[in-house]
């Protein structure tokens, strides 16, 4: 009887286990973090921690270290600088526009022409038996030059609203006539006018031929200096397995994707962790509510010109909510309901039933952190891809954006003083993050699907779309348009020549008998 009982559960842990998500057959799992910033790494290092958790055997190449380098996770460093932007003053930022930030993303991969020679990448090369290799995509295609040479499937992974040529090389829809792209002067979502249709299409066709004429020529001149001879990196990239893609359709709108794109918006939420004793009595206490400020990691406070911060610290004063602002070194003229510090558990105070507003740039993390919260937002949006986030934040109603440079401190008053009194923008709020938690599975085991998925696939070849080996006219359908055209054009000029000439015979006799007649 004990032995059949022994038997019995045996028999079901095994069950249980071959049922586990990915146990029995672990991976060996490739890594490669070519960026920097902080903020990437937030969404990228989670996922490649949460497969080593999960028993498969990572090599992570990058430049951050993951938390659980060990047995399964080998950590090897990139010798990348900082990308140029980390600690830069508000100032210089005040411009952001789709051309600063196509300048940046030429300024990072120009950097790249020097430091990748600081690195040895043969040495990575020794790396055996790999099943996939999981690349971050952002800028250019350059690294693939060098992934591709692991010969094995290959996923991408991209930490905000996916760049108009990651749309381009995996055939993915542009929808030029309803979705902004990226770093867009404006957005054109739910207006469909002439105006904005015109301008959407104009600006990102001009940035996808920038992509082509100059970065893609750049990432291939580099890609070969180091790595030596390189297909086309275009064709590399459309041959990727998967598209991983840190945006959700709940907050930034619907748009068709194929297959091959995974929407994991979210992955870096986990659940908040206990705050600091004296924050947690400071927001208990908080009875008029909290408000948090903070400009994320790259944008020190100190930065701030005197008259802004003044005027910030003017507002701030007249509120009745406690102030949390992210700011580093002292603050002269500190109101007594302002509490500042050079670095804040974010994620935890977001979590607080007394935190009513959030002001920051609107950095997809920050707003993805919001949104799991339910709170409304103030943006002020610098660089990237914020512009195109507070646009989205605008669009579902629960915050509003200001623009830095022109801000006064009557406008920051006005504004605060909307969020935090018209219902609408925590009721907006709680219906966007409802939508953004209800999902089949968390962003986290969706991403860890996915990937399990190309490797149980082989790569999973058939997740990719057929137009992505398409000429842009063919895939557009040109030609069979302009086949289409043209013979109804020689319809309508057969017609009006037959036309012509019955009209012509007809009045030609008639005139023919009038002359006679006459
Ligand atoms: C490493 O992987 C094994 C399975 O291969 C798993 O049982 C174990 O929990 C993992 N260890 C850590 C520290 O994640």
């Amino acid at each position: 009887m004990v032995v059949f009982h022994i038997e019995k559960w045996a028999f079901l842990v095994g069950i249980a286990l071959a049922l586990y998500p990915g146990f029995g057959d672990c991976a060996n799992i490739l890594g490669f973090l070519p960026f920097y910033g902080k903020s990437h790494n937030l969404v990228t290092l989670p996922y490649f921690e949460e497969l080593a958790d999960r028993g498969h055997k990572v090599t992570l190449i990058g430049t951050r270290e993951p938390r659980n380098v060990g047995p399964n996770m080998t950590f090897l460093k990139l010798n990348l600088k900082p990308s140029g932007r980390e600690g830069k003053r508000f100032d210089e930022l005040q411009s952001a526009s789709f051309f600063t930030t196509t300048l940046l993303l030429t300024h990072l991969l120009n950097s790249y022409d020097i430091e990748i020679g600081l690195t040895d990448y043969d040495k990575f090369l020794e790396i055996k038996d790999i099943d996939v290799v999981v690349l971050e995509y952002f800028e250019s295609e350059l690294f693939l030059g060098f992934v591709s040479k692991f010969n094995v499937p290959i996923i991408l992974i991209h930490t905000s609203e996916a760049m108009p040529w990651h749309r381009d090389s995996l055939a993915e829809p542009l929808e030029l006539s309803y979705k902004s792209h990226y770093s867009a002067f404006e957005d054109v979502a739910n207006m469909g006018t002439y105006r904005s249709r015109l301008l959407n299409t104009l600006q990102t066709m001009s940035i996808l031929a920038y992509h082509r004429a100059v970065m893609v020529p750049l990432a291939q001149a580099t890609a070969e200096k180091f790595w030596g001879p390189t297909p086309p990196l275009v064709q590399l990239a459309r041959e990727a397995s998967l598209f991983l893609v840190n945006t959700h359709f709940s907050f930034i709108g619907t748009r068709p994707m194929n297959p091959s794109t995974i929407e994991i918006g979210g992955i870096n939420i986990f659940p908040p962790k206990e705050l600091p004793q004296d924050l947690q009595t400071l927001m208990d206490n908080a009875k008029d509510g909290v408000i948090f400020f903070s400009m994320g990691s790259v944008l020190k406070g100190t930065s701030m010109s005197d008259d802004k911060r003044d005027a910030f610290l003017r507002v701030f004063a007249e509120l009745k909510e406690i102030v949390l602002w992210k700011w580093e070194g002292d603050l002269p003229n500190k109101p007594a309901n302002l509490h500042t510090s050079p670095w804040f558990p974010q994620r935890d105070i977001f979590a607080h039933p007394n935190l009513k507003l959030f002001i920051g740039h609107c950095g997809l993390l920050g707003v993805h952190e919001a949104i799991t919260e339910a709170l409304p937002i103030i943006c002020l949006p610098m660089f990237g891809d914020q512009p195109f986030n507070a646009a989205a934040l605008k669009r579902q109603g629960f915050g509003l954006s200001l623009e830095y440079a022109s801000i006064t401190e009557e406008m920051f008053r006005e504004t605060i003083n909307r969020v935090l009194k018209e219902p609408s923008f925590k009721e907006n709020a709680k219906r966007v993050s409802a939508a953004f938690k209800d999902r089949p599975m968390s962003a986290m085991d969706t991403a860890v699907y996915w990937t399990e998925y190309v490797i149980r696939h082989k790569g999973a070849p058939h997740l990719k779309s057929p137009a992505r080996y398409m000429a842009w006219w063919e895939y557009h359908n040109v030609d069979v348009l302009a086949t289409i055209a043209a013979i109804v054009l020689t319809v309508l000029i057969l017609l009006y020549k037959m036309t012509k000439s019955f009209l012509t015979l007809l009045f030609c006799r008639r005139s023919h008998i009038k002359v006679k007649t006459s």
